[in-house]
């Protein structure tokens, strides 16, 4: 069967969620905030397994106008969620409202907990819900009056590869750090460095896109305890992505960062992520780092400098920085930063920038 499906996305990324969506071979429609796609419940799980940039993977099951408690009840009520779920399915209902008639969420949590219980006590000749069994999460938006209904099939969010055990002190999360690498530029022929690594999210992302490595490889998602789902197709995609696995083929990748103690947690991170011996790294400071000669990618993500007292130390980085570009002529440079002074501290205008936002910071994305 058939379902629409959503790949929900940080503001900025949509587009290339439908561009690697397009190579999974889904034809993807973008709208704020996600990406639309047809599907079975086996391609939710394809999906999951294999996209870099999206948070999560939902099913939209139903869609449609609600001014009043009442059409929310009906929109609900009209959904055939025995076709997703079991008798004992344990269907926890989270809502969000914004900008709409209705602006309660618990309210119209309970309303939607109501209707969808009811129609699976019709369906199922029960007097009441055990919900004993497979978890189904629904989450219900409400947008200028607009409901959807969507079903997630991802558990914990898709950021979470499995190899992070520590956040550090300003991570970067690893869907944006994804995208970044997908951006860059980066063919996987070259040597890459990050020159301010911390616990080296750009690192490990970049040695998972260069080796063909699915980010949810070593992960389990919700729907694989769903009664409904082909659990061989599911094993069959799950040995395919094993199989695609090619740490061999890994470029040089590196990373440096002037606190010790980041470089530790990134040595853990690499281990965690099963990369032992295929990604260095050092402490130095990236004001008088000195790689080989030749070409070399760098990809970074800077402090920002909150507070005012660091602005300083954030300039001289910056600057630290177009030294680090001028002392390796054939390096190119992607950076990910919040200080609108980056530019101006590193002399140079960027040849390519589009905003994003890391957590609720708006950054620049830029490539010299
Ligand atoms: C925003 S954090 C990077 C986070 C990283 N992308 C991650 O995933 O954890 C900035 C990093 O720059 C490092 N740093 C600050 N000044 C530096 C310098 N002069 N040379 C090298 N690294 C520096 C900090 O120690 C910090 O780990």
């Amino acid at each position: 069967m058939n379902y629409t499906l959503i790949a929900t996305a940080a503001f900025g990324l949509e587009g290339i969620v439908k561009r690697e969506l397009s190579q999974l071979g889904y034809e993807g429609k973008t709208e704020n905030g996600f990406v639309r796609f047809e599907g079975s419940l086996e391609d939710a799980f394809r999906a999951n397994l294999w996209l870099r940039t999206a948070d999560r993977v939902l099913i939209l099951m139903a869609e449609g106008p609600v001014m009043t408690f009442e059409d929310l009840f009906r929109l609900v009520r009209g959904v055939a969620w025995q076709e997703l779920m079991p008798r004992d399915a344990a269907a926890p209902v989270s809502c969000k409202c914004a900008r709409s008639q209705l602006m309660s969420p618990s309210d119209c949590q309970a309303i939607a907990k109501k209707a969808l219980s009811e129609e699976l006590m019709a369906y199922y000749h029960m007097t009441w819900c055990s919900e004993s069994g497979p978890r189904y999460p629904v989450h219900i938006s409400i947008h200028q009056n607009q409901a959807r209904i969507m079903v997630d099939t991802s558990g914990d969010a898709l950021n979470k590869r499995g190899y992070r055990t520590w956040n550090g002190e300003a991570p970067l999360r690893e869907t944006l750090a994804a995208a970044m690498v997908m951006l860059s530029g980066w063919r996987n022929t070259t040597p890459l460095h990050d020159p301010c690594c911390g616990t080296g999210t750009l690192l490990i992302e970049s040695a998972f896109l260069a080796a063909d490595r699915a980010p949810g490889l070593t992960r389990s998602f919700l729907l694989e305890t769903w009664p409904k789902v082909d659990q061989k197709l599911l094993e069959r995609y799950r040995n395919e992505a094993k199989a695609a696995y090619k740490p061999d083929q890994l470029p040089p990748i590196s990373g440096s960062d002037i606190d010790p103690e980041a470089v530790e947690l990134c040595k853990r991170h690499i281990h965690q992520a099963g990369l032992d011996g295929r990604i260095e790294v050092s402490v130095a400071d990236l004001r008088n780092l000195q790689l080989p000669d030749g070409k070399v990618q760098f990809l970074a993500n800077p402090p920002y400098g909150e507070r005012l007292s660091d602005q300083k130390q954030c300039m001289s980085i910056y600057k630290g920085m177009r030294g680090l570009m001028d002392r390796h002529p054939q390096a190119h440079l992607a950076v990910l930063c919040g200080n609108p002074s980056f530019e101006r501290a590193f002399g140079r205008r960027a040849n390519k920038k589009r905003r994003f936002y890391n957590g609720r910071l708006e950054c620049d994305y830029m490539l010299f």
